[in-house]
């Protein structure tokens, strides 16, 4: 694998298998420079607090280490319970097909709910009849694999991969479009399933907000907060909540009727506004204490890279500054790849 500048690094060859993601923030791309980072320390257990698509668990946990992950969204939680907590299970070929076929017996919440907001009414019904399917698979971490399956076919076959806006206005005829949900779901099953990894060390994945997070005795801490910036939303749901919503087959989730797009109020977080995305900071740099510190971070964000600084000083650590030159080629900024405006630089604090 190479990073940024194209430089070969040295990697784990187990990195190659972590499914190729379209999610925002994610730090996929970023893996190389974060292996560089993370190879430097010396630590055993970790903790992912804000592992969105585990893409940086993968990375620790193909490092050898004891990796937990948390993450407040639920359909997050599946891919990592899938892929990081998981290091046996695979989901069978028959498996897939008892999934992917029709379920006379199904529910209709789906193709009631969402038909053509998202995707057809037959889409729609299809995945009312996957979720159906779903409920029989008793393994609690092929379960999770199938769900996250899901949601990765739905983002496939998403414009844009995210659920704020409904119909399909952005459809630029990519191939993925094109292709049947079912299809999708079966590559995401391969992917995931190729993912699977068995290492020397327990990783556990975790669903709940990080300020209210027990367990504080990792030797490191690894944070990747939504970034919060004056000019937009950082927020995760509003993109992404027909995937929570469908994990749990919207049993977790109550939908704003007042909404065109059916999403639900969002869940409480301080990472979300200004006034209390600092006291976030200060809270979570006192909570774990004792681990040392790797926060990925931007240079167009709120508080600014001093202010980040100087807290994490406070919290009694040594810091240092490293900067990575990045260009977002994800998200709602996707469509404008060239503009410098995107050209950001990607900062990772140590506080050690
Ligand atoms: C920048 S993304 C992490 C991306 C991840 N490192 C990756 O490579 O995919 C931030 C994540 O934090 C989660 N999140 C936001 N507020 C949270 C909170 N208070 N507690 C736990 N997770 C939270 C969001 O759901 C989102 O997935």
């Amino acid at each position: 694998m190479k990073d940024l500048h194209g430089k070969e690094v040295v990697q784990s060859e187990f990195l190659k298998n972590f499914p190729d993601t379209r999610y925002m923030g994610s730090k996929r791309k970023l893996l190389p420079d974060l292996h560089k980072i993370f190879s430097q320390l010396e630590f055993t257990s970790a903790l992912d607090a804000f592992s969105g698509t585990s893409s940086v668990s993968y990375l620790l946990k193909s490092m050898g280490k004891a990796v937990d992950t948390n993450d407040y969204l639920r359909f997050n939680y599946y891919t990592a319970k899938a892929i990081i907590e998981n290091s046996k299970y695979k989901l069978s070929d028959e498996e897939v097909n008892e999934i992917i076929k029709f379920n006379p017996d199904k529910d209709n919440f789906i193709e009631k709910e969402f038909s053509d907001l998202y995707y057809s009414k037959l889409e729609c019904r299809w995945l009312d009849s996957a979720m159906a399917n779903i409920q029989f698979i008793t393994n609690p971490y092929k379960k999770a694999i199938a769900l996250s399956a899901l949601c990765r076919a739905c983002i496939k076959k998403r414009p844009r991969g995210i659920f704020t806006y409904t119909g399909m206005r952005y459809d630029d005829g990519r191939k993925d479009l094109k292709i049947e949900l079912a299809d999708h779901f079966s590559e995401a099953v391969k992917m995931l399933n190729a993912s699977v990894l068995k290492t020397n060390e327990t990783c556990k994945a975790h669903n709940q907000d990080i300020m209210g997070f027990k367990k504080t005795n990792y030797d490191l801490i690894y944070l990747d907060p939504p970034y919060f910036s004056l000019k937009s939303d950082n927020e995760y749901s509003r993109r992404y909540h027909f995937l929570e919503g469908l994990v749990s087959y919207w049993d977790h989730v109550e939908i704003n009727r007042s909404t065109k797009t059916k999403k639900f109020d969002r869940p409480d977080s301080l990472f979300t506004s200004k006034n209390t995305i600092v006291t976030a900071f200060e809270e979570l740099f006192d909570r774990f204490e004792k681990s040392a510190l790797v926060l990925s971070y931007s240079s167009n964000c709120f508080p600014d890279a001093a202010t980040i600084k100087s807290l994490i000083k406070n919290s009694g650590r040594e810091v240092e500054l490293i900067k990575i030159d990045y260009v977002y080629s994800v998200g709602t900024h996707s469509h404008k790849k060239d503009n410098q405006s995107n050209k950001v630089k990607e900062y990772v604090f140590l506080g050690l």
